[in-house]
């Protein structure tokens, strides 16, 4: 496939299938789901408890096999490639954030952001210093040598989101990024992440219950029952 030509499709997933287990514990988690997400835009994927939802981003990001159908990432078909070659690309290309902010507890706050570089190759100093300039960015500048636990949770996902793009990923996934914070500090998250993470040649996809943050999203992935039903574009101002 050109990539050339799809260079403002991010995400281009048709007729996506993921069966968990065999037999009589088999579960349809995914059920065709056909999906896009483009380049430049903050797309949310929401729906109720079950639905798919990880099963999806964690296709999408190449943690888990797909069971059917195609599912290409800026092009490439990732599943399609050994352990190895994959986890490199999602190495370089994807940035997670998760509702467990998986912070190491023993490492600082700008040595959990500097982790994804030195997995990268970058030298210890050059990435702390990256990921210190990354903590300035989420106006964390002052407590780069905190540890998680003398942090706040909103401060702690500030750090998950700094450790998500301090690699510059083309790609960043979050899986319900505020549903451990209260609301008005689930709010300033997201309009962080969206105001650092937001660049013409990324995509953030980001899942979540919290229909108070919908307003932030550019388009409004609606799934069930293993499928997106429908996509809207948001009535927002951006
Ligand atoms: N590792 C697994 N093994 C078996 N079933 C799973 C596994 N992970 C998720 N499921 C099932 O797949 C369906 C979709 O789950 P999930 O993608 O986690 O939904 P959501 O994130 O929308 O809550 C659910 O029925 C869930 O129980
Ligand atoms: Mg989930």
């Amino acid at each position: 496939m050109n990539t050339t030509t799809r260079h403002t499709l991010a995400v281009d997933c048709r007729a996506l299938t993921k069966q968990y287990g065999q037999g009589e514990n088999a579960v349809q988690a995914l059920r065709g789901v056909d999906l896009d997400v483009r380049t430049g835009e903050m797309t949310y994927l929401v729906g109720p408890s079950g639905c798919g939802k990880t099963t999806l981003i964690s296709v999408i990001a190449g943690t888990l096999d797909r069971t059917s159908g195609s599912c290409h990432v800026f092009g490439d078909d990732v599943a399609s490639w050994g352990e190895r070659k994959r986890a490199a690309w999602r190495g370089r290309n994807v940035g997670f954030v998760f509702q467990a902010l998986n912070l190491v507890p023993t490492l600082t706050a700008a040595e959990n952001v500097a982790v994804p570089l030195m997995i990268l190759g970058e030298g210890h100093d050059a990435a702390l210093k990256r990921a210190a300039t990354m903590l300035e960015r989420v106006d964390l500048g002052a407590r780069t040598r905190s540890l998680p636990a003398q942090l706040s949770g909103g401060q702690q996902q500030r750090v998950a989101i700094a450790r998500a793009l301090v690699h510059e990923p083309r790609l960043v996934v979050c899986d319900e990024p505020t549903s451990a914070l209260d609301h008005e500090t689930g709010q300033r998250v997201m309009e962080l992440l969206r105001s650092v993470a937001s660049r013409d040649d990324r995509a953030l996809l980001v899942v979540t219950h919290d229909s108070r943050i919908f307003a932030l999203a550019d388009r409004i992935a609606h799934m069930d029952d293993g499928r997106v039903e429908r996509v809207e574009s948001a009535p927002s101002s951006h």
